[in-house]
């Protein structure tokens, strides 16, 4: 059973600086409403009961976003505003399902997870990257379905240029599954284009099992000096652990970047 999810929200964000310098990019709205709470939506959606943030000090404005309750309860005896009274209700909704960790130097994503560790309470857990938006169709439910399936890991996949391989994470695929599924021999990080293995990316969305944090507690700096979540699960592959990688049918939209951000608002406000 997946109940947990895990959201690493401590990187620097610097492709969206100057504007990251000062704020948090997941509260950043998506036509008139925060990232994060798309990536709430679809963890509430898919059957999550506990989230976990992953912040820093630097990002306590996302932390202070969801526990405002002064400010919310003065106003609302003042102004009586219906709609304030919903949007006050959505924000205790989200509240009562997450817990802050926190990671106060950004040493990488492998890093983040690992600050989890003691909170996860079953074999497996979901994580969300919330730069990575998936709308139309909810990737964390089709992926939980995918995990009892095939009883394995799943890590979101979707096919890009070939030409532009070496900005991603690239699957060494194993075998076809069905449709929409393959089991994994490895992943290699930002491939070129000669040594891509394919032209299927990793995309934010992962089930993992509680056995990466043994993985992460051993694990030495990878590429840029960070410890890399990519690198725990090539361990657990080399390990002969089953992962499968999902090509699920949602649309990806970047909201890391500011043209992916422009465009995803833009995408959101078509739906
Ligand atoms: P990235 O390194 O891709 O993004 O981390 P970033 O740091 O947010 O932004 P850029 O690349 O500098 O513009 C992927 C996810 O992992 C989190 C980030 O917050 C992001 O959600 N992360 C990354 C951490 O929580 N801790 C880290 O040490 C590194």
């Amino acid at each position: 059973m997946i109940k947990q999810a895990i959201i690493p929200l401590a990187g620097l964000g610097t492709r969206l600086l100057p504007l990251t310098s000062v704020f948090a990019k997941e509260l950043l709205p998506i036509n008139g409403k925060p990232g994060i709470e798309y990536i709430l939506d679809e963890c509430i959606e898919a059957g999550i009961k506990d989230v976990i943030f992953i912040i820093s000090k630097k990002k306590i404005m996302i932390k202070n976003y969801f526990f405002n309750d002064y400010f919310y309860k003065r106003i609302i005896k003042k102004k009586k505003d219906p709609r304030i009274i919903k949007e006050y209700k959505k924000i205790l909704k989200y509240k009562k399902m997450i817990k802050f960790v926190y990671q106060n130097k950004p040493l990488g994503t492998g890093d983040a997870v690992l600050k989890t560790k003691k909170f996860i309470k079953n074999k497996f857990f979901l994580m969300l990257l919330p730069d990575d938006l998936i709308v139309k169709k909810n990737c964390s439910k089709s992926m939980i379905k995918v995990h009892k399936r095939f009883k394995a890991s799943v890590m979101a996949s979707m096919n890009v240029d070939k030409k532009t391989v070496s900005r991603w994470g690239i699957f060494k695929l194993d075998k076809r599954l069905d449709k929409k599924n393959y089991s994994i021999k490895d992943v290699i990080e930002k491939p070129s284009t000669k040594t891509a293995p394919s032209n299927k990316a990793v995309i934010g969305r992962y089930i993992l099992p509680k056995t990466i944090f043994a993985k992460l507690m051993d694990q030495k700096p990878g590429k840029g000096g960070e410890i890399h979540i990519t690198d725990a699960i090539q361990s657990l592959l080399k390990e002969k652990n089953k992962i499968v990688a999902h090509n699920f049918s949602g649309k990806y939209l970047d909201c890391g970047s500011m043209n992916g951000y422009i465009k995803s608002t833009l995408e959101i406000s078509k739906l």
